[in-house]
């Protein structure tokens, strides 16, 4: 059957197109990754996305939909882990984020876009699996203890959030997914479902073949995308430019960034190492206007607004052929809701296969 995949061919090798985006080490040894793998990734809904998201996971994903079989979804069910307190807030969050994965240019003829919570086999797989996971291994996921910690404010010794890597098992392995992209934060979500796979393979094992893949990690490069005052591009520090901004407010947050302060006159040199401008230069400029800004900032040659220009040249024409590929799902939002009823039927009847199978093996077939 299509969907009991073999847990053994030990090799891993990677498209060439592939190897330029990721650091590489996929975890685990089992599956020859090719064009026919399936990748699974999803994103908690929490609103519009800033230029980090695009650089460190949406440019990955454009990539991976034309090389492989792509499920990516809003996890709108993992949202609610969190903020269960605030549930109108999720479905604007979630067009919100479907609009900037449109803009950056997931096609929903090349991949299946689609919404958690409309496909309930998540929830079905959750359950089961909940039966034969020992506690200690959600309690043991360090993800766990660093977000209650963090979340201080919030109740969060609920069910749902100490079960929210085994939801994201779910997520995974409804799908016989091969390939999961995640950033570093999650590799543990992913050994746990690795270890899910093969404690439900192996207790069922007398009843034929494996039913449940392991997947792979494949790690997005750290993304370093720096945000307005040098550290790292996050909504919590406040330094964040949104993918789809207007012009106006992102050359306003651009012009007054903070510069070398050595720089405190015109005529005072400065180094770009120590300026957060010139970390986005890296990430935006030509080998040729890096030069010019080392040249210019250090000699006193050039002044910071001077500096600063390509800059917003060069983001605000990222940000316009984003709000362009976004601006007709946006004029019209049925069109955005037919795309994910669409991709949410097709991952049902995907993840229905794995469940069929998931309930025969548990003697959950009455009828
Ligand atoms: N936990 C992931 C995050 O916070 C989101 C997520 C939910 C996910 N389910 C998933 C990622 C399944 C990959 C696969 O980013
Ligand atoms: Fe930063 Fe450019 Fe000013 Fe140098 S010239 S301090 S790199 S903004």
């Amino acid at each position: 059957m299509d969907s009991l995949k073999s847990c053994t061919a030990p090799m891993v090798s990677f498209p060439s197109g592939l190897k330029k985006l990721w650091t590489g080490v996929p975890m685990g040894n089992s599956k020859l990754i090719n064009s026919k793998s399936r990748v699974v990734s999803g994103a908690r809904t929490t609103g519009a996305l800033h230029l980090g998201h695009y650089h460190g996971v949406l440019k990955n994903w454009v990539a991976l939909q034309s090389q492989h079989e792509c499920f990516f979804f809003a996890a709108d069910w993992h949202a609610l882990t969190t903020d269960y307190e605030n549930p109108q807030k999720i479905q604007a969050h979630t067009f919100e984020m479907l609009l900037d994965w449109l803009g950056a240019g997931l096609d929903p003829k090349q991949c299946t876009l689609f919404v958690q919570s409309q496909v309930p086999q998540h929830a079905e797989l959750h359950v089961l699996l909940s039966m034969m996971t020992p506690l200690s291994w959600l309690e043991r996921v360090p993800t766990y203890k660093e977000m209650r910690d963090k979340l201080k404010t919030k109740h969060l010794a609920t069910y749902g959030f100490l079960g929210y890597p085994l939801l994201q098992a779910a997520d995974i392995l409804a799908y016989q997914a091969d390939i999961v992209p995640v950033g570093e934060d999650q590799i543990s979500h992913i050994e746990l479902t690795r270890e899910i796979a093969r404690h439900f393979n192996f207790l069922y094992k007398d009843q034929g073949a494996p039913v449940l893949a392991e997947p792979q990690a494949l790690l997005t490069k750290t993304s370093k995308m720096p945000g307005l005052d040098g550290q790292k591009m996050s909504k919590s520090y406040q330094n964040t430019i949104d993918l789809r901004g207007d012009p106006e407010s992102t050359t306003q947050k651009i012009k007054t960034m903070a510069t070398d302060p050595a720089r405190a006159r015109r005529s005072d040199p400065g180094d770009p190492q120590k300026c957060p401008v010139f970390a986005l230069h890296q990430i935006y400029s030509s080998e040729q206007t890096q030069a010019w800004v080392q040249t210019g900032c250090t000699t006193a040659g050039i002044g910071c607004l001077e500096c600063k220009k390509p800059l917003i040249e060069s983001i605000l024409a990222e940000q316009s052929v984003i709000r362009a590929r976004a601006e007709p799902y946006k004029k019209d939002p049925d069109l955005l809701k037919d795309i994910l009823q669409e991709g949410s039927k097709k991952a049902r009847v995907v993840a229905a296969q794995t469940l069929s199978l998931v309930r025969t093996r548990l003697g959950l077939t009455v009828l």
